[in-house]
């Protein structure tokens, strides 16, 4: 089974890819623990709980965890819902040998990590992730936190877990859009990083995208190992690690065009990585071929929704990313499939070109709008 250690100045852990594994979380958390006492807490939502509860807790045998709830949907992902699980984990009694369990999606991750790292100024925990995304983006890497009326993920700390356990299985139940939109984090992986894995997302399209395990496992490890691999480089993201944020700067522009409403965030990333190939193209760094192949395979991996808005108005969007407050825009580029350089001179006027570009294919390839499905989501 693939498993991958995650070694920063600041942590190392292991990363556990494998289909099963939630029949063996409580023996996994009792070795993560090596043999002190400890209670565990899993924090979950209800949705998530109501698939996959009663799997967990036969698992857990006579020893049952304590179980709380945050709503699913980023609007929860906010102190409110911090605070209100702190409350109740002090009225559970949890103390210094609370163990928490992340089993969720990224915002699960990203509330019950933060949690951890305050409750009593620490507490360990684990990261179950339960979809595509989370298992190949949010739960490694140790960025936890909430968002704020003002912008996403301005309040947080950096708090590795102690290790993440990533069952395929739990994809299964996975609403089909949500695995297409996070698998454009392992097309980016591939396009920055891993050639082979591009390849291999090339090749097996049809397996990937029907949820064949095998396939799912192998292309999970491959994303995993890359981020793995960056973080590893650059734990607090002052250089490298930006190299993940491909497709992300005129992404994040397209979600907040649509009050992050429309997309599902994957899906914002892969028209962001459209423009982001094309400007590639335009400077001369990729050929056109290269460019192609790039595009048609985050189309392949869609329908990606279809939005509406003006490619100026994404452009000015980009320069109120928190990522680029500092006043230079840090923006990826494709150098070969394989490889991407971060470019901190690219103007106003290249990006429009690239998003009117991305805007025009667009219309033309004639995307979907799939807003119901996203409010459904809410
Ligand atoms: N910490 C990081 O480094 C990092 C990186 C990327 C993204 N993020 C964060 O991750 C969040 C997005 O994560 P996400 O895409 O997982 O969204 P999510 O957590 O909102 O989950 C998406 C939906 O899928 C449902 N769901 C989860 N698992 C399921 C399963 N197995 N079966 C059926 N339904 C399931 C959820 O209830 C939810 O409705 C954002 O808040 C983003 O900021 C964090
Ligand atoms: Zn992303």
């Amino acid at each position: 089974m693939p498993s991958i250690q995650l070694k920063t100045p600041s942590a190392s852990y292991e990363i556990v890819i494998a289909s099963g594994l939630i029949k063996t979380l409580p023996a996994r958390l009792k070795k993560l623990r090596g043999g002190k006492p400890f209670r565990p807490f899993i924090v979950t939502s209800p949705e998530i709980w109501g698939l996959w509860g009663k799997q967990v807790l036969a698992a857990f045998g006579k020893e049952q965890p304590t179980v709380l709830f945050l709503p699913a949907g980023e609007k929860h992902k906010r102190l409110r819902t911090v605070e209100s699980l702190l409350e109740q984990m002090a009225a559970a009694g949890a103390d210094r040998d609370a163990l928490l369990v992340a089993f969720g999606g990224g915002v699960v991750g990203d509330v019950t990590g933060f949690l951890a790292a305050i409750y009593m100024r620490g507490v360990p925990y684990v990261q179950v992730p339960t979809t595509l995304l989370a298992q190949v983006d949010s739960s490694l890497g140790g960025k936890t936190g909430v968002n704020l009326a003002a912008g996403k993920n301005l309040v947080g700390s950096f708090y590795h877990p102690l290790a993440v356990l990533a069952d395929t299985d739990l994809l299964k139940t996975l609403p089909a859009a949500e695995l297409r939109a996070g698998l454009q984090e392992s097309i980016k992986a591939g396009i920055i990083r891993d050639a082979k894995l591009f390849r291999y997302l090339e090749a097996n399209a049809e397996a990937v995208l029907s949820g064949d395990a095998k396939a799912l496992t192998h292309v999970v490890a491959a994303s995993v190992r890359v981020k793995a691999d960056v973080v590893a480089n650059d734990e607090r993201e002052s250089g490298l690690r930006m190299i993940l944020n491909y497709g992300h700067t005129l992404g994040h522009a397209i979600e907040a065009a649509t009050q992050y409403k429309q997309l599902l965030h994957g899906e914002a990333v892969g028209w962001g990585s459209i423009a982001a190939t094309r400007l590639g193209l335009m400077r001369g760094l990729i050929d056109e071929a290269t460019s192609n192949r790039i595009t048609e395979l985050i189309l392949r991996y869609g329908p990606l929704s279809d939005f509406k808005a003006a490619a100026a108005k994404l452009v000015k969007l980009t320069t109120s990313d928190k990522k680029n407050r500092s006043g230079t825009l840090s923006f990826v580029l494709p150098v070969k499939i394989g490889e991407a350089v971060i470019a901190r001179d690219v103007t106003q006027d290249e990006m429009l070109a690239a998003a009117e570009w991305m805007l025009k294919l667009m219309r033309e390839r004639g995307a979907k709008p799939t807003a119901k499905r996203s409010k459904k989501r809410k």
